[in-house]
């Protein structure tokens, strides 16, 4: 089949199944069909492997005043206030709805009524829902299985999204749909739909090292990008502190949770580096700690920190974290007793595609929320566990909002992939330009930034995006060459973005700029026939 002909036809496409494209089709569904692209199986998404939880104001020694004051701490002076106050207002409405929905929360020992609230890096008081440490598994599958009863709801797996519909500037920048690629049989289609929600979760793969699954190869941003959106703040990439170092554990997260249960970091001689460092020691926001670790083991001439969980007690860590306990008994380390060894991976992209409160792309029809969209609530730094309330709070506004259908002829769809049949060695050629990409991100664009460096990762994403573009306008498609297409793209913006940014601010480190500029600007990044352009644009709020 053609990319070239409308294949499906429906009111509203989601392309993404975490929280944010599950919460939107759910409440778009009101308004007609809702077709879901899911490019592995429909639970393969960053939410499923989301282990803190949610954060929402539920304690009687809470306030919003005091969660959004630590958002904005922080966010490093970069978040948009009005926008925090909003989303953290909808925490416990939140809640209240995923538990009508099905959604199981931990409750405090003997006490059927209240939530047990975890604590995480940056808060100033318990606020976590949490499902032990399987949260996200908790909410996906509630989600799925109401979207499996739905009617007007249909999900198409091993669907990979290619590029968006989307007219030229000329003649009005309105979202059609989307096009695909079929994994299991190779055909490539269109999706033809009022409005379109891009869903399609981060940017992890870009680095050699993650926490995300993956999926995560910046689809959205990408294909934002090619269609003309704005992207907010690419450079403030989250690197999360404790992610498991051996050998065979491919990109295992150990919970901010754990040191909010008492757990301390350690360098190889027993230190508590963080102590005296920051008020909070080892539960410090991520880009603290994240950074500390860094020159912790630079310092040092170590490879990882140890995690200490021994104040825990085995007992209590495995009934509190069951499935970081079975992963890490696989590499005969006893949670709760024996030092945890880790290192910072990249983990949250608190940048994205722009977008409002309800979602809204620049191009009409054209929604995005979940970790794919930018609404400035993370600002320089994501607080932990505000990353799923933010995703849902901005899919159920989404999903309010009447489709319009489009006026007028439609644009040309987007262009097909090519045809030729790959080259004899074209998977191994593919292989190590994803290592290259991702060696680079690592070593240029990791925790610390300079000019130099920065030059480098630009002028040599830049070849490479050419490279792989071209390839995909004459190669047959297949995720792989799509993929590297989305992250050599991605990266490219990145690191045009952290090269525009001359100042040292949250996530992001410039030891040539490593004063904080005393007006806090974002980042706003377009793709043109020029290459990536950024402007650096005072906040508004
Ligand atoms: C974690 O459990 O540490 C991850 C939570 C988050 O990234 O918000």
């Amino acid at each position: 089949m053609s990319a070239h002909s409308v294949t499906h036809r429906c009111t509203t496409l989601v392309l993404g199944s975490g929280v944010a494209g599950l919460t939107y089709a759910l409440r778009a569904a009101q308004f007609g069909p809702v077709l879901i692209l899911t490019k592995k199986s429909r639970s393969d998404s960053s939410t499923n492997r989301a282990q803190g939880g949610l954060a929402a104001v539920l304690s009687p020694t809470d306030s919003f005043d005091l969660h959004v004051a630590d958002t904005l701490e922080a966010g490093a002076g970069l978040c948009r206030r009005d926008v925090v106050e909003a989303v953290v207002r909808e925490g416990p409405a939140l809640i209240r709805s995923l538990t009508e929905l099905g959604a199981t929360f931990a409750h405090r020992d003997g006490d059927s009524e209240g939530l047990d609230l975890g604590l995480e890096g940056g808060h100033s008081r318990r606020r976590i829902v949490h499902s032990k440490d399987r949260t996200g598994q908790e909410i996906e599958s509630t989600l799925l299985a109401a979207v499996a009863k739905h009617p007007e709801i249909t999900v198409l797996e091993q669907h990979l999204a290619l590029d968006l519909w989307v007219g030229a500037a000329e003649v009005g920048r309105r979202c059609y749909g989307a096009s695909f690629l079929d994994q299991e049989t190779g055909a490539t289609g269109l999706v033809r739909a009022d409005h379109t929600m891009l869903s399609t979760g981060g940017c992890g793969k870009v680095y050699r090292y993650t926490t995300n699954p993956d999926i995560a190869t910046a689809d959205g941003v990408a294909m934002a990008a090619r269609a003309g959106c704005s992207l907010g703040n690419m450079e403030m990439v989250q690197f999360h502190p404790t992610c498991l170092h051996h050998s065979e554990a491919k990109s295992f997260l150990i919970s901010e949770a754990v040191r909010g249960e008492g757990a301390v970091l350690r360098n190889l001689a027993g230190d508590e580096f963080m102590e005296g460092l920051h008020p909070l020691g080892s539960l410090a926001p991520r880009d603290v700690v994240a950074r500390e670790i860094d020159r912790e083991t630079k310092r040092r001439g170590d490879k990882f920190v140890l995690l200490d969980a021994s104040s825990i007690g085995e007992k209590r860590f495995r009934e509190r974290f069951p499935a970081i306990s079975a992963r890490l008994e696989t590499f005969g380390i006893v949670g709760g007793r024996d030092p945890i060894p880790v290192v910072p991976a990249a983990h949250y992209m608190c940048g994205g595609v722009v977008v409002d409160l309800d979602g809204r792309t620049e191009v009409e029809g054209l929604f995005a929320s979940g970790e794919v969209a930018f609404t400035g609530v993370h600002g320089a730094n994501r607080l932990a566990s505000n990353s799923l309330l933010e995703a849902s709070v901005l899919a159920e506004r989404a999903g309010g909002i009447t489709p319009q259908p489009a006026e007028g002829p439609e644009p040309p769809p987007p262009p097909p992939p090519g045809t030729d049949p790959p080259l004899p060695d074209q998977g191994v050629i593919l292989d190590h330009e994803w290592d290259a990409v991702r060696s680079l991100m690592l070593n240029y664009m990791g925790l610390v930034r300079s000019r130099g460096r920065l030059d480098r990762a630009v002028t040599r994403l830049a070849e490479m995006k050419e490279w792989s573009g071209d390839l995909y306008r004459t190669s047959q498609p297949s995720s792989d060459l799509t993929e590297l297409r989305n992250i050599s793209l991605a990266g490219l913006i990145m690191a045009t973005a952290a090269r525009a940014r001359e100042e040292s601010r949250g996530l992001h480190t410039r030891v040539d700029f490593p004063e904080t500029d005393p007006v806090p600007r974002e980042s706003w990044s377009r793709v043109g026939e020029g290459g990536v352009e950024v402007t650096l644009r005072p906040l508004e709020s």
